[in-house]
Parts: C-alpha cells; structure tokens; sequence
C-alpha cells in the first residue's frame, strides 16, 4: 500500500467515524484547526492519562493549569518575542505566504533545512529556483515572521497579550509558589497539560500541523551540583536509538543502539535526568503500540535548537503517512527561563542549598505533542483486512486506550433481547467500562462498526441469553467468539482488561471469520 493511501484512508475513517475532522467545516474550515469528535475525544484523553501515569503520577510531581492568554512580558522575558520566527516567503502573483524551509525541502528532498540558518534559506530558495506552489509564481526574499497570535487583553484594548506557544512558561512563572507549595525540596517538577497556539505560516498535513494543538509538558527542577536522578536505575537497560549531534553533523542516517545508562556515561545525553525521561518516553510509546524499532531520538544541531536549549532530543516515530516525525521534544533548558523571569519581573527565584549558598535551578523537560500522539496511535493500530465481502477498517487499540472498551448488542430487536441488552449494558456501564450500545442493521454491521473504532470486546445478547443466561463474547483482533455465564460477566471484563488471553474467558463456540 502506498504513503498517500495510508494517511488518505486514516482521514476518511477519522471523519466518517468520529475521531477528527477540520474546525468550521461548514463555513470552508481553516487549516490548522481541528475539531475531535466522540472517539477521537476519548482516545485523545486515554493517551493524556496513560502520559501522566508515566510522567507524573509515578513520581508524585506536580500539576498546574495556567492560562493561554499571557501577558506579553512573560515573552518578552521568555525570548519568545524575539525568537519565536520562521523564514517565511510570499508569492508576488497570488499572495499567499509559505514557510520557505519546506518549501525547499519539497523541492530538494533536503531535510531540516532550517537547522541551515537564514542566508541558507535565501540562498537555497534562489538556486533551486522554488516558485508558488500554487500558482507557479515568483516568490518574494523570505523574511522572519513571528508566529505567535496576539490579541488585546480588555474589550475597549488596554493591555497587549499573546496565545501562549508553549505550556512551559507557566512551570517557570509559578515555580515559586510550587516550590513553596513543595515544602522547598528539589529535584521535583511540575507538568502541565493544555491547549497552546502557533500562527504557522501555512500548515499542512492535517493533525501534523496544527496552529492550536494540546502539549503535555514537564519541567524537572534539579541542582546542578547534584544532578543525580533517583529513578535512572528503573530505565537504565532500555535500549534506545540516538542520532546523536555528531552524527547528526555527518548526515549519519542509522542511529546507534545503546542503553540509557551507556549513553549517560559516555556523556551523549548530558544529564541523568534527561537520560530517565527518555527511557519513560520510550515506554510510554510502547503502551500506545509503537514498537522500539519505530522510535529514535535525534539530536537538533545549534542551529535548530530553540534559544532556550543547550541539549535538545526529538523523539522520533516512523510514520506511515509521513516517514520520521517528531512527537515530543526532550530539552535541556538549563537555568535559562528562570534567570530570564528573574531578570524580567525582579523576583528572586533563587533557592537555597543545605549549605547556605543559592543557585538557580536547572531544567529538564520531556514535552510530547498530543494531537500527533493520537495520530500516530491511529495508524499504528490500523489494519485493512481482506474479507471475501470487503476490506475491514480494524483498530488494534491497546486494550486500556481504545475509546469504548466495550459494545453491548441484542441479535435481533424482538422477542424482549433489546431489554435484556440494555440491562447488560447498564450493567457494564456501572462496572465503570466505556461502553457503548448498539442495534441498528445486521449483526455483523454492526461488529464491522466497533472493529472501525477499535472496540476490543463485544457482548451479544441471543436467544440462549434469554433461556439460559449465556452470553457471547466477541474479540476484535482474532473475531473469536466465546460463550459466558452472564453471572460471571464482572470477573471476566475484569480478567480481560488485566490483559488475560481472550479464549481463557470461556468456551470457545466461533473461531472468527467475521
Ligand atoms: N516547550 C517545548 C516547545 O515549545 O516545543
């Protein structure tokens, strides 16, 4: 199957079945905005969940909600008015701006054009001679853009604000009161989950590029005198692949395999702490599906690492629709927010060593993109199987992600089977299961339609239900069907959900097929 098959099916299923379609489609949409509907909603939150299992409930760190709308200091202060620009070209006939690294990296094959710089840029765009990609026109000297919305805080004006590009700067504003609120103990962190904005110049690829998107962010307070990090033991033997700096320099292209501990030592990864985060996001890809050998994590060259960063880590996912994308950023931002805020409000964020000496500390920060994580969770669990009848839509889910976890449907509507359904499935609803109910067309319609939203289990209420209290049980993946008593339905949900093998729930009585 091609590239633009892959993504091109994923979208259709996606808007058909309620996972995310654009934002104001009536009126046209916009790009860059995306609305989620009901099973888009729900996985979107299973993957948020499963992030603050391993980022934060794990540690006992710390969680705050700020706003989107910040004053401009705290990005004045940040660097974030300074530097948060790309090169962007517009075209003299019809208008319309671009990002002039991507388009060159359309017209080259080149990659991360803008690790390259500004004159690079120009100078690229003139000898490949790249024109309009939509009307073939001549494009303008590309010029920096800020990308951050602003807007005017106060209805008559008033005071300048901008959309917050990142969640970051809330840890960094608030890490006072949270370290206060920490009885003054450090290392710890904060996190934060949230919606942020970006006015890209002109995004594409669907949830690839959003302009407003949800990041889930952690920003880990250390001393830099005492970098240790007391977890690093529980990921020290994952083996990650890192395309390191130097690598990175000689357009090395197959990452090196090694341990989280080997990379710490050899100083590849500066600190420990980085080192654990990137262990935990290893893990935390697997239980969305993405296998090991899908992910790597690439070092940004000077050039591409944003003003704040001294060491910068993508993780990396091998896409389908896309090949290697990022998904989440492991940067080490050093002291250089807090000095920043110090500096631009007068506050004292120093903190005070056992010692009696102060220091400012230093920060490591994991920040995973949402929207791509549920994409990416998407196309990793989709296949299109072959039936004689046609090609199924089936998502694979981790049983724990999959939005309903549960479809409780009657065979048929008559004879009292939809009110002994109903009460199955009020049933599994107050057992706490996501679940849904279903009894419109056929049996196997309907089946069709939870294997396209990646349901793991299916109850059918039939007629030996109504005789003898005996439920079928139907498995997404393998379509096996085993048979229950309907008393035994809480211990068996309970058991599947644990991870027990499907065909150890109960009899065997359909081997799939549909
Ligand atoms: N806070 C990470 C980022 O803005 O990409």
């Amino acid at each position: 199957m091609s590239t633009g098959n892959v993504y091109e099916n994923l979208i259709e299923i996606a808007k058909r079945r309620g996972f995310f379609w654009p934002s104001f489609e009536i009126y046209g949409s916009i790009a860059g905005f995306t609305t989620y509907g009901d099973v888009g909603v729900k996985l979107k939150r299973n993957i948020e969940a499963q992030w603050r299992e391993y980022f934060v409930r794990r540690q006992g760190f710390f969680e705050i909600e700020d706003p989107i709308v910040n004053s401009s200091k705290v990005f004045e202060s940040s660097g974030h008015l300074a530097n948060f620009k790309e090169y962007a070209s517009s075209c003299s006939q019809c208008g319309r701006g671009f990002r002039a690294d991507h388009l060159i990296e359309e017209k080259t094959g080149m990659e991360h054009v803008e690790t390259q710089g500004g004159d690079a840029i120009k100078r690229l765009l003139r000898e490949n001679n790249v024109k309009c990609p939509v009307c073939g026109g001549q494009l303008k000297e590309p010029t920096l853009v800020l990308t951050m919305f602003q807007t005017q805080i106060g209805a008559t004006g008033g005071e300048v604000g901008y959309l917050r590009p990142e969640a970051a700067q809330g840890m960094f504003t608030n890490f006072k009161r949270c370290y206060q609120a920490n009885r003054e103990r450090i290392p710890f962190a904060i996190s934060q989950q949230g919606k942020v904005l970006r006015n890209e110049v002109s995004p594409r690829r669907g949830v690839h590029r959003l302009r407003e998107f949800t990041l889930m962010e952690l920003e880990l307070f250390f001393d830099p005198v005492n970098p240790s990090c007391q977890w690093l033991s529980e990921v020290e033997g994952e083996k990650v692949r890192i395309i390191t700096e130097d690598m990175e320099e000689r357009e090395a292209k197959q990452p090196l395999e090694i341990t989280i501990k080997e990379a710490v030592a050899k100083g590849l990864v500066l600190t420990e702490w980085q080192g654990y985060f990137m262990g935990v996001g290893k893990r935390f890809l697997e239980s969305l599906g993405v296998p090991p050998e899908r992910q790597q994590y690439r070092a940004h060259l000077p050039l591409e690492r944003s003003h704040y960063s001294s060491q910068t880590f993508d993780h990396e996912v091998q896409t389908r629709s896309w090949g290697w994308i990022e998904v989440a950023g492991h940067a080490n931002r050093t002291d250089y927010d807090l000095k920043a805020h110090q500096k631009g409000s007068g506050v004292d964020v120093s903190v005070l060593r056992k010692n009696g000496t102060r220091f400012i500390p230093h920060v490591i920060e994991p920040s995973y993109g949402l929207d791509r994580l549920t994409f990416v969770a998407m196309e990793t669990a989709w296949e299109q199987r072959e039936t004689p009848k046609e090609k199924r839509n089936i998502f694979h889910f981790p049983r724990t992600l999959a939005p309903y976890q549960v479809s409780v449907q009657p065979l048929v509507t008559k004879d009292g089977l939809s009110e002994k359904a109903l009460t199955v499935y009020d049933k599994v609803l107050s057992e706490g299961y996501r679940a849904t109910f279903d009894e419109g067309g056929s049996i196997g319609r309907r089946y069709a339609r939870q294997d396209e939203v990646g349901t793991p289990l299916a109850i059918t209420i039939d007629y030996t239900t109504m005789e003898k209290g005996v439920l079928t049980l139907r498995d997404r993946d393998t379509w096996e069907q085993v048979a229950i008593h309907v008393d035994e339905l809480p211990k068996k949900l309970n058991a599947y959900f644990q991870g027990a093998e499907f065909r150890a729930l109960g009899q065997l009585v359909a081997r799939g097929g549909e």
